[in-house]
């Protein structure tokens, strides 16, 4: 299902992208919940669909200006408070987690418009909401959730690009270039794909550790969740996320010689300040795996080992940088052993609370 993913991004793109008429276009029923006149957009999900949620929030403020709130399925099913100036956005594989349904009906029961992403057609989320999106990435049988995690953010992408372009925030050339860099994401992911034998190499040097962080700014911060929750739930090595500027508000104390760190880093406005987070954690003793562009060599006076990531980085890295990330944690899983397409404790989809 890794494996998948460079044609999974042709089947997000198809029939959605029209280049000829520089727009992208979604079902009807879709169409009428983007509205400009929305003020904001709030999304609930569970795990992996809420971390492609998190990483669709920079995505969709960056491009629409709109602010996205995000909730867990969990805890806005019981918390949430009324708010009928939302589009509520439900992101889900199976289209049958519990509490996803659960977040569902109340946002439509406080007056929202939902909308649901999910790759199971006729699932019960796309019955019981306004209008859905089909994520079109064929069955996925591995407990970790992969290839939808990347096409759950695409969908969400071609959603951010609609909405920019209805509210005015970037025009049709912008839309022009912003399919230029969609259109390269399959190559991409396969340059990635290529590089496993790399990528196993450095899985040696995590399969025996007890803990590792990741960490990781802006967008980067929720493929760094994703990237420890990969990790965990497929290798049951304890793994953590974090966002790279929170490690000295608490989580440095876990910090030791023996906690490997991946520290994902891209040439963009928060390039210099990861290279001072690099060096607050190298000076703590771990040794630093950074997943980092192929044109950085920067990168080289800083970290332990490095994963190479496609140049040049742009919106849409988070996409090569996550596949790096599931190899990583497909590689130390099999290294150890563990039974991959079926970790022990989980289910494929959570329909009971
Ligand atoms: C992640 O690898 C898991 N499969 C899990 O976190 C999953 O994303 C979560 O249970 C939500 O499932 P859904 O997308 O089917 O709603």
């Amino acid at each position: 299902e890794i494996y998948d993913q460079p044609n999974n991004i042709h089947h997000v793109f198809r029939g959605r992208i029209s280049e000829i008429n520089r727009s992208i276009e979604f079902p009807d029923k879709v169409e009428l919940l983007l509205d400009p006149n929305i003020e904001s957009i709030r999304i609930v999900a569970c795990g992996t669909s809420f971390y492609s949620g998190l990483v669709s929030k920079y995505i969709i403020e960056q491009l629409t200006d709109l602010p996205v709130l995000m909730d867990l399925a969990s805890e806005y099913r019981y918390f949430g408070t009324k708010d009928d100036k939302s589009l509520v956005i439900g992101i889900t594989q199976s289209g049958e987690t519990a509490d996803t349904l659960a977040a569902l009906r109340k946002a439509r029961n406080s007056g929202c418009k939902t909308l649901v992403v999910t790759n199971v057609i006729g699932s019960t989320a796309t019955r019981i909401s306004d209008a859905y999106i089909l994520t079109q990435s064929g069955p996925e049988i591995g407990v970790a959730a992969t290839k939808t995690f990347t096409s759950q953010i695409l969908v969400l992408f071609l959603i951010a690009l609609k909405l920019g372009l209805l509210k005015r925030k970037i025009g049709a050339d912008d839309l022009y270039n912003y399919i230029q860099d969609l259109k390269k994401l399959p190559k991409k992911v396969r340059q990635v794909l290529e590089q496993s034998e790399d990528i196993l190499q450095i899985a040696h040097q995590l399969k025996n550790a007890k803990s590792v962080f990741f960490i990781g700014r802006g967008i980067n911060y929720p493929i760094s969740l994703e990237g420890a929750l990969k990790l965990k739930e497929i290798s049951y090595i304890h793994a953590e996320g974090f966002a790279a500027g929170e490690l000295k508000h608490g989580p440095f104390a876990l910090l030791t010689k023996i906690t490997p760190v991946v520290a994902i880093i891209t040439n963009d406005s928060t390039y210099d300040k990861m290279i001072a987070n690099i060096g607050e954690v190298k000076a703590r003793g771990p040794q630093v795996i950074a997943v980092a562009e192929e044109n950085d060599t920067e990168i080289e006076k800083h970290a332990d080992f490095i994963l190479r990531i496609p140049a040049k980085s742009n919106l849409l890295s988070c996409i090569p940088i996550i596949v790096t990330l599931q190899l990583l944690a497909y590689h130390v899983a099999n290294l150890n052993e563990c039974s991959i397409d079926k970790p022990r404790n989980l289910a494929k989809s959570v329909t009971v609370e």
